[in-house]
């Protein structure tokens, strides 16, 4: 194996034997389960990506710092917040249509609610959607959260609609430990970046979330060692492109591939996986520390986008098909058996059948395990909104996406047809969704495994457990010991 390079820059307090275990600034995770007792009871709806998941959980604690309490139930909640997405039309219809009918539920309900509206279409559209919206009390868009105890109470005494939608450039939460509200307490997200600087042509990201900046690796690593501490199994590490994360600490320089690796060592029966990666900057720094660390999971979600040099260059993704193609062939080099998923978009400005025809052409070379498809939408202020036109019929967009997703299904089954035979570890999550007489977990490349119950094994346990059977988004096993991550 070759030994990892360059990544013992600065030694560090929260690694056994390294110096000081003390120095916890981030609380013990609560892992609240569905309720918190509280005067005024919160619900909060999340939409969208993981970010937005990470970040319902710092608006709960903010919230509950402050005595509010938490419900998982909207009718009884006097405080019902959206925290929305804007990155498709769709996505924003659908937290309208949620609006709508919120707003019918406040007419008519026989005490007050307040009604808000935080994340991405929030800041996307700011007091306009106080406008288009009537009855909706907040608008906070996701650097402001920590505004939100003020914010409820100016909009409580007046009636008037509260805002604020200012970004920032160093916001990141860092010491605000998230309150874990809807868990399975065994994984959890832990944000380490904000905002993107990407610019992609047909992405609002970046006016939705501001500037990149990074938290500082201390409190990372502090939250990661608390949420060990209280049984978490697995975390993922979020930012909409980790691989240029960068903070600067003592002097020296934490890279995304050292914090991965710091944060590995903090237990070895820790899974852990991130997301996103761009492709533009996936170090080989980065693949090593997947090589050498067992407990970094052998998955990486790469979203190449499309498989055409040219609409890769339309789209400003800074890469082209055989850069791409080349960090495929080296991950797989340097990391044995690593598979992937991506995110792909039909019908982008311009794309031709040809064009088209180089994404089909390229996940075959690929081989995904999983992928996330969409047909383009356009977003107002975006790059494309401005310069390009949004040319390809809605017919023709939606023939080109099935015959995306048609063959990510083909290449699905495939992959899990070669899985048949052999033998997972997965982290045992709990029952199956269909039959409480069935267990299911994970195996290191995230495919969900469903197995027959056993007396030896239980929720958060791993498992070794033998692939007998598939379909194209399940595998079917048979349960043989549990073990250990470090054992495999
Ligand atoms: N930061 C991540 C992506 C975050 S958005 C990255 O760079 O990979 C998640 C996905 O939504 C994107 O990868 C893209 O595939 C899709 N997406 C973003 N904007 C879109 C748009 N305007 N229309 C359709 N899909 C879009
Ligand atoms: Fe959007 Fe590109 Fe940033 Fe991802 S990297 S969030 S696609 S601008
Ligand atoms: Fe949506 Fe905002 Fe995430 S636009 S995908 S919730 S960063």
């Amino acid at each position: 194996m070759q030994p990892l390079l360059d990544l013992d820059i600065l030694p560090d307090p929260r690694v056994p034997g390294s110096g000081d275990p003390e120095g916890q600034d981030v609380d013990a995770p609560k892992a609240v389960g569905a309720e918190v007792d509280g005067t005024r009871r919160v619900y909060i709806e999340t939409y969208g990506c993981q970010m937005n998941v990470a970040d319902s959980e710092v608006v709960a604690s903010v919230l509950t710092g402050e005595g509010y309490g938490l419900t998982l139930d909207a009718a009884s909640a006097d405080v019902i917040l959206l925290n929305t997405c804007a990155i498709r039309e769709n996505a924003e219809q659908k937290v309208r249509r949620r609006l709508a009918e919120l707003r019918h539920d406040k007419r008519h309900r026989g005490r007050p609610m307040q009604l808000g509206v935080l994340g991405c279409m929030a800041e996307r559209l700011r007091t306009k959607l106080l406008e288009e919206e009537k009855l909706v009390d907040l608008v906070v868009g996701p650097d402001a959260y920590r505004d939100l105890p003020r914010l409820l109470d100016a909009n409580e005494g007046t009636g008037q609609a509260a805002v604020n939608v200012q970004l920032s450039r160093e916001e990141t939460y860092a010491e605000i430990a998230p309150v874990r509200y809807d868990t399975n307490g065994l994984s959890a997200f832990v944000s380490i970046m904000r905002g993107c600087d990407n610019m992609c042509a047909f992405c609002v990201v970046p006016f939705t979330r501001g500037r990149e900046r990074s938290r500082p690796s201390d409190s990372i690593l502090d939250e990661v060692k608390a949420l060990v501490d209280a049984g978490y199994k697995e975390v993922t590490v979020l930012g909409q492109n980790v691989n240029s994360y960068r903070s600067g600490e003592n002097g020296a320089t934490v890279s995304f591939a050292e914090l991965l690796y710091r944060v590995s060592l903090l237990s070895p029966e820790l899974r852990i996986r991130y997301s996103t990666s761009h492709p533009k900057d996936c170090s080989d720094e980065l693949l090593h520390v997947h090589r050498e660390r067992t407990n970094v999971c052998n998955f990486i979600h790469l979203p190449v986008q499309h498989g055409s040099t040219e609409v890769l260059e339309r789209m400003r993704r800074t890469y082209t098909r055989d850069e791409y193609l080349a960090l495929i062939e080296r991950a797989r080099a340097i990391v044995p058996g690593v598979s992937f998923s991506t995110d792909l978009i039909a019908g982008f400005c311009g794309e031709t059948e040809a064009e088209h025809a180089e994404t089909l052409s390229l996940m075959d070379l690929v081989r995904y395990d999983h992928a996330f498809m969409f047909a383009y939408s356009e977003r107002p202020q975006t790059y494309a909104a401005r310069k390009f036109v949004d040319d390809v019929p809605e017919e023709v967009k939606k023939r080109r996406l099935t015959e995306i997703i048609d063959r990510q299904r083909a290449h699905g089954l495939e992959s899990n047809r070669r899985d048949v035979g052999t033998t997972q570890v997965v982290l045992v999550e709990g029952p199956s969704k269909r039959s409480d007489a069935q267990l299911m977990g994970r195996t290191d490349t995230n495919k969900v495994v469903v197995f027959d119950r056993d007396d030896r094994v239980q929720k958060g346990d791993y498992a070794r457990v033998r692939v007998v059977d598939c379909s194209s988004a399940t595998l079917h096993g048979a349960f043989v010991e549990t073990t250990t991550l470090a054992a495999g």
